[in-house]
């Protein structure tokens, strides 16, 4: 039986191993999944031990995945998602290449919107609300599904400009045409976007973000990265008529993108988000 586990602090409530039991069992694979607490001190160290142990992947969340990054450049290597998002969700302990950092969690985001939303991105107009962590992790696979833009809007402007910076070294390393913009939400108004995702953690608090009604486009998607409740953003895109979906979807698709990392086999995500569903209510 293969090894693997999910990392971080606080743990206890993740719902990865419910997640990857489900796949292992649906795929025929024979593997173990735990989830592990470790200090906040002692990442390093915990890692180390799981490698030296036997096991042959992580995934790893709050609050390790820069620390994952720093862990896998020093010890083998971080592939391009990873790099590009400034940190790792996932490492893969490699016979020969030592420990691989990667990052799932943009492309499980496109995978839920383009696959189970069925919302179309390309040529669309994007926003992206938010410029911590969770917006770098999505930026290159957003690139890679070709919108005509990405605005960034932040509370903070100097990191909307950092992040959109960012995105524009990832446009260019494309070969795409793709307008970058960073804004603050004041100057959103009088603009109208296709898709808006809200990476913020706004909605842990429950406050709404200061921006306008007008600016969910006809058709719009509205995706909120956080899932388990209704925040202020998902109330106001559904007034305004916008399609809306919570981030449970690119829960299970950042977990199958891991899961094929190190398996190889992509399994089927849909009845792991019913089952997932059904437990929430
Ligand atoms: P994460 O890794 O989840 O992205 P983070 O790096 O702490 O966490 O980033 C949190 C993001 O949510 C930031 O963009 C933050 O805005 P600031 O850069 O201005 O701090 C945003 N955020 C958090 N609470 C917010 C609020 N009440 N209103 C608007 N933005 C908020």
């Amino acid at each position: 039986v293969d090894k693997y586990a999910v990392i971080g602090n606080p743990i206890a409530h993740s719902k990865s191993p419910l997640i990857h039991a489900a796949f292992a069992q649906q795929t025929g694979q024979s593997m173990s999944y735990e989830a592990i607490l470790a200090p906040l001190d002692g990442f390093e160290n915990t890692v180390e031990t799981l490698r030296e142990n036997g096991y042959k992947g992580l995934n790893v969340t709050v609050p390790f995945k820069f620390e994952a990054l720093k862990f896998a450049s020093a010890h083998g290597k971080v592939n391009s998602f990873a790099a590009r998002a400034g940190a790792s969700n996932t490492l893969i302990f490699n016979m020969d290449a030592g420990v691989i950092a990667d990052n799932t969690d943009g492309v499980g985001l496109v995978n839920d919107i383009t696959n189970n939303i069925k919302f179309d991105i390309r040529h669309k107009r994007v926003l992206v609300l938010g410029s911590g962590g969770a917006a770098y992790g999505i930026l290159q696979p957003l690139v890679e599904a070709a919108p005509d833009s990405i605005v960034i809007a932040n509370r903070t402007f100097a990191k909307a400009e950092e992040a959109a910076n960012r995105l524009a070294e990832i446009v260019q390393a494309s070969n795409s045409a793709i307008l970058s913009l960073p804004k603050r939400f004041e100057e959103l108004d009088g603009l109208q976007f296709d898709l808006i995702i809200n990476s913020t953690s706004a909605g842990l608090t429950d406050t709404a973000l200061p921006i306008s009604d007008t600016i969910f486009a006809e058709g719009c998607l509205a995706y909120d990265m956080m899932y388990g409740r209704e925040t202020p953003f998902m109330a106001q895109a559904r007034r305004n008529g916008a399609q809306v979906a919570d981030g449970l979807g690119m829960l299970v698709e950042q977990a199958a993108e891991a899961f094929y990392l190190w398996r190889g086999v992509h399994p089927d995500t849909k009845p792991v988000m019913d089952k997932i569903r059904a437990l929430a209510r």
